[in-house]
């Protein structure tokens, strides 16, 4: 949520933020703003909207300078307004400051600076803060200096409640630009006499591949040629130089339209990249050294919880069916944004996964760490190698699944559901599975990107359903036992990007009241390959027919039955039930996106979203 660029060097740094903020725009685009120190002075230009109207803004009166900071904003404090887009400035106006996250306490801290004479021009928390590090700044005696203005951030960060990944910069000191961060993520890129920082190394990865990860707490000072890391907690801070793993490439569209497309088309690839190196024929298991634990560890787990939110909450639930089958271990899941109000009763041996993409949700940080508090060894699957829940977890397993740009999570999910099936197979080869049930199990693995690249040929037949069903109002997702999930998750990707209502449920559950709302003008996309619960979801579609229902199927090719009930019958490669979700995912996710583009929808950034939700 919110997405912020710094940039020092010798260049100009206004076409260099604006690109840096492009590329962070997945993380809010409700408005956008830039500050320049140019002259001695501060130029700020800051507008509602997305990143291409502040461009248009500073076509028509370009601002210039080599230093600047700048925002792109998901709104948290303050509605969508001018006033309310960041940067923010201090009382004197020479202080200019960007900032992801939220300060709890922004009220009182702005009763309390408002008593002292202090007068604000937004609603934000974000100025409350800016007024606070300039006041003490202002307090303190003696000639501008960096000193001082980390003296003044530290003292104003003390008082301060919340979260904030933020850099800002003074017009005294032309030469610095001062970041810090607590709970959002901030790195710093290392280039040759140019420094940056920002939400996310997507945004500097063209200027630079060494990085630093900021941990919580960190002031980072850059210079053009110098960085400075010190800790709030007093002393200097440990850090570590990364390469960055992806190139500029990789953050690009390519050929595609859309991200969401090239990320649905990259599937084959991810898919093979998440099971890459971690599989052995000859002992018929996965290995994961990324769990970091023994394997009379593994043997004495006995029981799992598994959480994360939204998509990742979804591949938790096959989770639970996966582990189950596979390595028949007690298992359930729970949103992260509930786990730690539910005080969930948990044997000593219980062991936690939470999963997340973006490694940055706040929901899922707070299960993890309350898991934690709790004694539980808890393991993170994450994409994002650098994110706070993959350096706070106790171990876990990548992703590997290269950056997701799209808002709607595609390809993260189908690697989530890779990783969970190795995490069953290893569990399930220490216990009960035999040889032959791990190979087989692995074979089944390494045919599904061949499996995918079949479905992805589909694309021109999902589009012309998609543009079939385009007037509906609303649409049901259905599915029993592993797609169950997927019609839940089948029906988040259809909301989210199409803002079509859209409901998943189990199958069976249609007679228990859903199927009151059948009628010929809502269609149900049943998921209902050759699994053992077809001949039910046969049943469920007929249900759905003799009440006039359109239904569009996913079904296994070969089939003939479906073509006899559905209007519309999409086939998907055979394979076991238990990996049939990484399939039948696929159409959904096609199906989704065809519709949303037909409507005119902006499919990578749909209303009121953000890419990485950075608050509770
Ligand atoms: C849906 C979507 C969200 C995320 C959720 C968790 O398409 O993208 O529901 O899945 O916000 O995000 P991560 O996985 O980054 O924790």
């Amino acid at each position: 949520m919110c997405g912020i660029v710094a940039y020092i060097g010798k260049s100009d740094a206004t076409p260099i933020l604006l690109d840096g903020l492009r590329r962070l725009e997945y993380r809010g685009y409700d408005s956008a703003g830039v500050a320049i120190i140019n002259d001695g002075g501060l130029v700020v230009r800051k507008c509602v909207g997305r990143i291409s109207n502040l461009s248009e803004l500073i076509q028509r009166d370009p601002p210039h300078g080599s230093v600047g900071i700048c925002h792109t904003r998901w709104a948290t404090h303050g509605g969508v307004t001018d006033e309310n887009a960041h940067p923010h400035f201090d009382q004197s106006g020479k202080l200019a400051l960007v900032h992801n996250g939220v300060i709890e306490n922004y009220q009182t801290l702005r009763d309390e600076l408002i008593r002292e004479g202090h007068t604000f021009k937004s609603q934000t928390d974000t100025e409350v803060l800016a007024h606070l590090v300039g006041k003490h700044y202002d307090a303190a005696k003696g000639e501008p200096s960096k000193a001082r203005l980390i003296d003044a951030l530290r003292a104003a960060l003390k008082q301060v409640i919340g979260t904030y990944g933020i850099a800002m910069i003074h017009s005294d000191l032309p030469d610095f630009i001062v970041g810090a961060r607590r709970g959002s993520p901030l790195v710093l890129g290392i280039g040759k006499g140019e420094n940056f920082l920002a939400s996310d190394v997507s945004a500097i990865v063209a200027h630079t591949r060494d990085a630093v990860y900021l941990n919580d707490y960190d002031i980072a000072c850059i210079d053009r040629e110098n960085f400075e890391i010190t800790s709030l907690l007093g002393g200097r801070s440990g850090y570590e130089v990364s390469k960055v793993e992806f190139s500029e490439k990789d953050v690009d569209k390519g050929e595609f339209p859309h991200y969401m497309l090239k990320e649905i088309f990259e599937q084959p690839e991810t898919v093979r990249d998440a099971m890459r190196g971690r599989l052995s024929l000859e002992e018929a298991t996965a290995k994961l050294g990324g769990l970091e634990m023994t394997a009379a560890e593994l043997r004495g787990i006995e029981r799992i919880v598994l959480s994360g939110c939204g998509t990742a909450f979804h591949a938790a639930m096959i989770g639970e069916y996966l582990l189950e089958t596979l390595a028949h271990i007690p298992t359930e899941c729970e949103f992260a944004s509930e786990f730690r109000y539910r005080n969930m009763p948990m044997t000593k041996d219980t062991l936690v996964f939470v999963i997340s993409q973006s490694g940055e949700t706040a929901d899922t940080l707070a299960a993890l760490r309350e898991s934690q508090r709790k004694g539980h060894r808890t393991l993170g699957i994450c994409n994002n190698v650098a994110s706070t829940i993959a350096r706070e977890s106790d171990g876990g397993v990548y992703m590997h699944a290269g950056p997701e740009i799209g808002v709607a999570a595609t390809k993260s999910f189908t690697s989530q559901l890779v990783i969970l099936t190795l995490i069953s197979l290893l569990l399930g080869r220490i216990r009960h599975q035999s040889t032959s049930e791990g190979i087989r199990v692995i074979e089944e693995l390494e045919e599904l990107p061949e499996k995918l690249r079949t479905i992805l040929k589909l694309n021109d037949q999902i589009r012309d359903v998609a543009h079939k069903y385009s007037d509906a109002k609303a649409m049901m997702f259905l599915g029993r036992q592993f797609n169950f999930p997927v019609a839940m998750e089948g029906a988040l990707k259809m909301k989210e990007i199409s803002y079509i209502h859209a409901a998943g449920h189990p199958s069976a559950e249609l007679k228990h009241g859903v199927i009151a709302l059948i009628t010929p003008e809502l269609p149900s996309v049943f998921i209902a390959p050759e699994d053992s619960v077809f001949d039910k979801n046969i049943s469920n579609i007929e249900e759905v027919k003799a009440r006039k229902g359109p239904v569009i199927a996913i079904g296994t090719e070969g089939c003939t039955q479906l073509e006899k009930v559905a209007d519309d019958v999409i086939y998907i490669p055979k394979c076991a039930d238990y990996l049939s979700p990484i399939l039948t995912v696929v159409p959904l996710q096609l199906l989704a996106y065809h519709l949303a583009v037909k409507l005119g929808c902006d499919v990578d950034k749909p209303r009121n979203l953000a890419k990485s939700v950075t608050v509770e």
